[in-house]
């Protein structure tokens, strides 16, 4: 009787799983203007360049590196979600959608996600343990953003 029960379980986990496959979440890298990047509008040293295409650009960029796991349900749904989202707060490849108070606003948030430790998602650092931010990179972005922060402000209306 067990045994039939969990043959019949196993069955159905089975079946529930295949179907899911069914749902495949676009997986996207929109092509990268060159005019419109970050590097192309802000002046971003090596070293803060290298942290956030390590760090970041997995969610804030349209060069997302998907992992093969990321074509498997549910982990492909989580991804997608979290890429879109992370896209949509900022996205370092469209930049030039920000005006001067828009990006002032994100070099803030930059710093106080950073500071915080929220950011990157230890969702997403628990696999990609390269990307999690050393005290040094930490330093290094929390700097970066906070003088991009004040020389924006300081910039006339
Ligand atoms: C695994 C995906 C992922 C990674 C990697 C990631 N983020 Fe995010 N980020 C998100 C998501 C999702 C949101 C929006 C929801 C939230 O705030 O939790 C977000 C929001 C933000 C915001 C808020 C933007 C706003 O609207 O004000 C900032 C700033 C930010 N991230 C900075 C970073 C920085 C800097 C890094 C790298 C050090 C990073 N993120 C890495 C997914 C990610």
């Amino acid at each position: 009787m067990i045994k039939k029960i969990l043959k019949w379980t196993v069955i159905a986990l089975a079946v529930v799983f295949v179907g899911m496959q069914a749902v495949r979440p676009a997986r996207t890298n929109p092509p990268v203007d060159g005019a419109r990047t970050l590097q192309s509008k802000m002046q971003v040293p090596s070293d803060i360049d290298a942290i956030l295409k390590r760090s970041c650009y997995d969610c804030h960029s349209h060069e997302t590196r998907w992992p093969w796991y990321s074509n498997v349900a549910p982990a492909s749904w989580l991804l997608a979600d979290h890429v879109s989202e992370g896209r949509g707060h900022m996205n370092f490849s469209d930049w030039a959608q920000y005006d001067t108070d828009d990006a002032e606003d994100l070099f803030e948030e930059i710093a106080k996600e950073v500071r915080k430790g929220a950011m990157p998602l230890s969702s997403y650092t628990l696999i990609h343990s390269d990307a999690k931010l050393t005290e040094e990179d930490k330093r290094r972005l929390i700097d970066w953003a906070t003088s991009e922060h004040r020389r924006l402000k300081s910039l006339p209306d």
